[in-house]
């Protein structure tokens, strides 16, 4: 066994953000501070967008064909359950669940409003009865996030324990594992290049209305004043 790197700072740079994002999304729904919601929802987006651009272009451990749990890989680890470079196939099937269900809530969050000033760029354009199922939903999936998360993070706590450093290995990129492992990075730069296209993007198609309710709630929280 030997410490080697297995992320590139790409995939943890979308960790780690993808994790604060998400808590800023819930504090700043419950404050019903909606500009702020949609602005951090935009760049959880663009990282999410370029995440799953990195799976298919990325490092070998960020490929997605390098970790989709198959049948042959599930048995395998069953098998040897040793620390692999990269996901092992049972957090693998938690990873893709979690990023299908963090892409449901986004995609519901368009069509969503709070029927007074805050709603998605899609709201208008779906009919009400979409728009109503759509709302509900963004409200009750962020749930179903919160216990897939749970179970996640219970599940890296008790591999940490047992000694297959998989947290440590998030933040520090670095994991003991075989010595003859073929890992073959990339500059996790690209995947930051990536979210910055890609949120350019976001601010193509929102920018003006979501900086406009940004401004609104930096005055509600007392950050800017208004000048007559
Ligand atoms: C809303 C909360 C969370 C979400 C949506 C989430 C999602 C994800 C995703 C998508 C990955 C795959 C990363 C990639 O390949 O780019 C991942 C990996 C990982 N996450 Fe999280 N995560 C969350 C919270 C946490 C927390 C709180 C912890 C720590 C206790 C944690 C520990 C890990 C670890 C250790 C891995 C790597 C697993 C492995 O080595 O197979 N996550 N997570
Ligand atoms: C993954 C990203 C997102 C997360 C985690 C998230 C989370 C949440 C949560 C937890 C609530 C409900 C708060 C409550 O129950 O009081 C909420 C409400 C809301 N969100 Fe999001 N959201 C996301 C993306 C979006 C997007 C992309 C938009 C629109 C551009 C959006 C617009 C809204 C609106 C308008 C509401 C108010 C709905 C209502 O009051 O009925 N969200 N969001």
């Amino acid at each position: 066994m030997q410490l080697r790197k297995i992320w590139d700072g790409g995939v943890r740079l979308f960790h780690w953000s993808q994790l604060l994002l998400i808590i800023g999304l819930w504090w700043t729904a419950e404050q019903e501070l909606f500009g702020f919601h949609m602005l951090q929802a935009y760049v959880l987006a663009s990282l999410v967008g370029a995440r799953i651009i990195w799976g298919f272009i990325g490092s070998e451990t960020a490929r997605f064909r390098h970790f989709v749990p198959t049948l042959n890989r599930l048995l395998e680890y069953r098998r040897n359950p040793q620390p692999v470079a990269g996901h092992h196939p049972l957090s693998a099937l938690m990873i893709i669940a979690l990023i299908v269900a963090v892409v449901l809530q986004w995609g519901s969050g368009l069509m969503a409003s709070d029927d007074l000033s805050a709603e998605g760029p899609l709201y208008s354009l779906v009919s009400s009865d979409f728009a109503d199922f759509a709302d509900g939903f963004h409200h009750w999936w962020f749930n179903t996030i919160i216990a897939l998360a749970g179970i996640h993070a219970l599940a890296a706590i008790w591999h940490q324990r047992q000694g297959d450093k998989v947290i440590t290995a998030m933040f520090s990129g670095k994991k003991a594992i075989n010595a003859d492992a073929e890992i073959n990075l990339k500059p996790g730069m690209y995947v930051l290049f990536l979210t910055a296209v890609l949120l350019f993007c976001c601010y193509l198609w929102q920018g003006e209305n979501v900086m406009m309710m940004v401004k609104a709630d930096a005055v509600t929280v007392g950050w800017i004043t208004i000048t007559q």
